[in-house]
């Protein structure tokens, strides 16, 4: 398959930069060929995309998709002044335990289908709303059409376990479980959630176990999260909302991606993360959507995409990036988020000639097709 008449192709390679009348080709589910002139003797279909931009699919690092019912009357109190808190995960958790599998899996399925329609060729999911030892390995399990799983079990503190009984169910018998179906290991650390000793107990636990860490951190107040998630070798520190010259400066020099989740500020009402401040001070930042049922109910990128150009000071270039390639960095996936020759061929076809138009039109639904490893979806 020939994409060709590109009116601007974003690929997020440092050497091909962002090409304008450009054509891609798709070979065999990856990306075969990049440039502007054709290659003599390529044959078989061909797209001509119009002038419209085509960009990489969309790798959403942050989701959390296993889960039964809604949040809605909460969103509205919270929207009438109640604050959001940690506590509502709770909500969430007895619903799911109560869900049969079928219901849980049809649901995490919907989600990952509409998430696709809005250009997300990857994304990530993390159990946390079971939190005994079979609701979670059910979490993880049912999510096993995906490369990237999440072990979550601490998000929130059950109510029939005190905090140290809980802990040492996730550091143990829990992880054993869970482990075999999770690539990465996760804490909610947060106040109302664990404090910085049980998640650097869980986090050690997990990488024990060959789990890699990335953290809720610094979501709701200033803590400990991003710190540990450095001192760990956490690939990500998620939410980074609330931090210091301190913190910064450690995700600077490190390997840690700050991954940003404006979608959570936006429904929670809360102040946005300084994107600006990270990215000045050289840190990778990607952008995820947090799909939630509690702080944010979206699987919609190019939404995130609006807000942290509007609120979070971002470029358009670099809020493209971030919910590509930074999304695949904060994964620790190089098959994806770009479009050079030997990447996967999952890409998004725009109803715009270039990117700038998802931020420059938000809420317009500007995704007109999806290439996941080569395939047309939609
Ligand atoms: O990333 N912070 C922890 N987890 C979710 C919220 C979960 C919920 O409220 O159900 C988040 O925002
Ligand atoms: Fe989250």
């Amino acid at each position: 398959m020939l994409i060709d008449n590109i009116g601007t192709l974003v690929t997020n390679d440092p050497e091909l930069g962002t090409l304008h009348d450009a054509a891609i080709l798709f070979e065999d589910g990856k990306v075969a060929w990049v440039g502007t002139k054709i290659p003599q003797g390529t044959s078989g279909k061909r797209l001509d995309a119009g002038g419209r931009a085509v960009i990489p699919g969309f790798v959403d690092s942050h989701g959390h998709l296993v889960f039964a019912g809604d949040r809605a009357e909460e969103f509205a109190a919270r929207m009438e002044g109640r604050p959001y808190t940690a506590g509502g995960i709770k909500t969430t958790v007895a619903a799911t335990r109560a869900a049969s599998t079928e219901a849980l899996r049809a649901n995490f399925d919907r989600l990952v289908a509409e998430a696709l329609r809005s250009g997300t060729t990857t994304v990530e999911t993390k159990s946390g709303y079971g939190l005994t030892v079979l609701d979670e390995r059910r979490s993880l399990e049912l999510a096993h059409p995906l490369q990237d799983r999440t072990f979550l079990g601490a998000h929130v503190v059950p109510p029939e376990h005190t905090a140290d009984d809980y802990v040492h169910l996730v550091k143990g018998e829990m992880l054993d479980a869970c482990a075999p179906h999770a690539r990465w290991i996760d804490v909610f650390c947060e106040d109302g959630a664990f404090d910085g000793e049980q998640t650097r107990a869980i986090l050690t636990a997990g990488i024990a176990k060959g789990l890699t860490p990335r953290v809720h951190a610094n979501q709701l107040a200033h803590g400990p999260g991003v710190q540990i998630a450095v001192e760990l070798g956490a690939a990500s520190a998620d939410h980074c909302t609330h931090t210091t010259d301190a913190d910064v400066d450690a995700l600077a020099n490190s390997d840690t991606v700050a991954t940003l989740l404006p979608g959570a500020e936006f429904s929670t009402r809360a102040q946005y993360p300084d994107a600006r401040r990270l990215i000045d001070a050289g840190v990778t930042v990607a952008l995820a959507a947090d799909c939630n049922p509690g702080s944010s109910y979206t699987t919609n990128i190019p939404f995130c995409i609006a807000i942290a150009v509007r609120e979070m000071r971002m470029t358009p270039d670099e809020a493209v990036r971030a919910a590509t390639l930074g999304g695949a960095q904060a994964l620790r996936r190089t098959d994806i988020g770009h479009l050079a020759p030997g990447a996967r061929a999952d890409a998004v076809v725009l109803e715009a000639p270039s990117h700038i138009h998802l931020a420059y039109r938000p809420g317009v639904p500007l995704v007109r097709s999806v290439f996941k490893d080569g395939r047309y979806m939609g």
